[in-house]
């Protein structure tokens, strides 16, 4: 049987060459932070090239699938429909790649908004995608960020929600509450960790 992985490169190979390199680009930030914090390299290379196949899709296209495959749409969701854009490729991940790994499809599922309780791999492929080069060329902010995630993935993503949320604040826009609640279990988790 063909593997998951040579599934999904048929499937990216179909996608908008831009997006193909935005995949190449995460795959490659991902590996390195993988590497680091000792996550597994198998499952974050499949959450890293599949995070996005559904970001070409229009907000009614994602409601549409979302809705015949029966996924849980928050309210939010149903508001800002592109944050369906991970629970989409998760379940084409699923359907069209055979990908039954939960940590590859919780990274994937959860690449937007982050989760409470999610794993390293989600932590590595959130990270690699908010802080992959071309990102952060555009952002220098980022770069601080992209330092702590060498150090600690939990403080990174934290670091980052932070700053997202205080952007769609200011803005005036919805926040996901999975956000919000995926930031307070890191910071509870972060300081159960003693001084050192
Ligand atoms: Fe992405």
């Amino acid at each position: 049987m063909e593997s998951s992985l040579h599934r999904l490169r048929e499937v990216i190979r179909a996608l908008p060459q831009g997006l193909q390199d935005h995949l190449e680009r995460v795959r490659e930030s991902a590996l390195a932070l993988a590497t680091i914090h000792s996550v597994p390299l198998e499952a974050v290379e499949l959450a890293a090239l599949g995070h996005d196949l559904a970001r070409t899709y229009s907000a009614e296209a994602l409601l549409a699938r979302a809705q015949e495959w029966r996924l849980d749409v928050h309210p939010v969701e149903e508001q800002v429909p592109i944050l369906l854009h991970g629970p989409v490729a998760a379940e084409m991940l699923r359907r069209q790649c055979g990908v039954e790994d939960a940590r590859v499809l919780e990274a994937v599922r959860w690449h937007s908004t982050a989760a409470p309780g999610m794993g390293p791999v989600g932590l590595v492929v959130f990270l690699a995608d908010k802080l992959e080069p071309h990102k952060l060329r555009r952002s220098p902010k980022l770069t601080g960020i992209a330092e702590v995630a060498k150090v600690s993935l939990e403080r990174a993503v934290a670091d980052y929600l932070a700053l997202e949320m205080t952007v769609l604040l200011k803005e005036g826009r919805l926040v996901h509450p999975t956000s919000v609640e995926a930031r307070n279990h890191l910071l509870n988790a972060l300081a159960e960790v003693p001084d050192a």
